[in-house]
């Protein structure tokens, strides 16, 4: 393999208008602000009301596209992490191509992790970058969970928002970029945290319960998130840690090399829980759940957008983002900046 690294030369995040706070959904279920804040660190989420995922995509793409330099005819492939699209098809990357005036003929895809989602599609674009088949990649994480959650399910409705953000990674030589990606996941806790596909009945379906196996009777629940929130926290903790030792380990770095960990935000008691094993200093771990809630594959491009625009990122820094979410998916990706 070469020298060349995927180097991030510009970020860009949307978050649609309408602001709920935990007030306003004391009005929708059974919850206060004082359970809300205290269990999770949220605030208030945006809501996407009038937006679609392609909308707030193409925004958070157009500001990545526009603080890296380049033109959008200079973008030579889309990989977006999500699992709430517009359509089943065409991918998300596919419609947001075609909203930016992005070279037609270049390959789009959309990558399915959850939360992990945004990761994964680094992931994939480093792979590309590094084998010489992409230069200037665009990647996307955008999911509007508002879409998927039980609005009458207080245990899960108050936890998630919509938005997206976007990073252009640029074929480097000069030392600084991604140094690792490690993905990883366990299909067997699936259940822990799903969402099924609101599937059409057609003339040949099984209507006989007996018939179905385990997962055939998943695809009749109704299309809404499910989530077994108090053993995915503890998962969550031990994978995120496991994710940042193997991106140390494998570039023979140690915690306090950390310039900047940025987490999946899914509940500030588990950021906690893993700046307390690292032993980290409040300022080497970025933390924005507090105004938009669990964004899923949107949570780390939003954050590594306003980290670096709060200038906390500067060239040579080490930057770790480390995710977990359902599938189970986690994964974590080292940066020289
Ligand atoms: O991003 C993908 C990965 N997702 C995660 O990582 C989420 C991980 N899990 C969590 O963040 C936490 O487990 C939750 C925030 C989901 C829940 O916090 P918890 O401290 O584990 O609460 P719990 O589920 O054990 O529930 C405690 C109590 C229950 O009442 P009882 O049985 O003790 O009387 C719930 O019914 O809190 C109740 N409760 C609520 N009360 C007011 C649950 N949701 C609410 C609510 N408002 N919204």
């Amino acid at each position: 393999m070469s020298d060349i690294r995927s180097r991030i030369i510009g970020t860009g995040s949307c978050l649609p208008k309408k602001v709920v706070s935990n007030k306003d959904l004391e009005a929708v279920v059974d919850t206060t602000d004082e359970w809300i804040s205290s269990r999770t660190g949220i605030s208030t989420r945006c809501i996407a009301t009038s937006e679609s995922a392609v909308d707030v995509a193409s925004k958070a793409a157009d500001e990545a596209i526009k603080a890296s330099g380049l033109a959008p005819e200079d973008i030579d492939l889309v990989v977006t992490g999500t699992v709430t699209p517009d359509m089943a098809f065409p991918s998300t990357s596919s419609m947001v191509q075609s909203r930016l005036g992005l070279r037609s003929g270049i390959p789009a895809l959309d990558v399915s992790a959850a939360c992990s989602g945004f990761l994964y599609a680094l992931d994939v674009a480093d792979k590309y970058i590094r084998l010489e088949d992409a230069k200037n990649v665009l990647v996307i994480g955008v999911d509007l969970f508002s879409r998927v959650v039980d609005w009458t399910d207080r245990s899960t409705c108050v936890l998630f928002g919509d938005g997206a953000g976007a990073a252009v990674l640029k074929a480097e030589s000069n030392g600084n970029g991604i140094l690792s990606t490690h993905m990883h996941s366990d299909g067997r806790h699936g259940e822990l945290l799903y969402a099924p596909m609101d599937i059409k009945e057609h003339p040949f379906s099984v209507k006989d319960e007996a018939k179905a196996d385990d997962n055939g009777s998943k695809l009749r629940e109704p299309s809404t998130l499910k989530m077994r929130g108090n053993e995915i926290f503890k998962i969550a903790v031990r994978s995120m840690n496991g994710a940042i030792m193997e991106a140390l380990d494998s570039n023979g770095l140690k915690a306090e090399d950390i310039t900047l960990l940025v987490p999946h935000q899914a509940n500030t008691r588990i950021i906690k829980a893993m700046k307390d094993r690292l032993d980290l200093p409040d300022g080497k771990i970025f933390v924005n759940i507090s105004k938009y809630g669990n964004t899923s594959a949107a949570s780390i491009p939003i954050a590594l957008d306003e980290a670096f625009r709060e200038g906390r990122i500067k060239d040579g820094d080490i930057v770790i983002m480390v995710a977990f979410g359902g599938g189970l998916t986690w994964g974590s990706v080292a940066v020289r900046w």
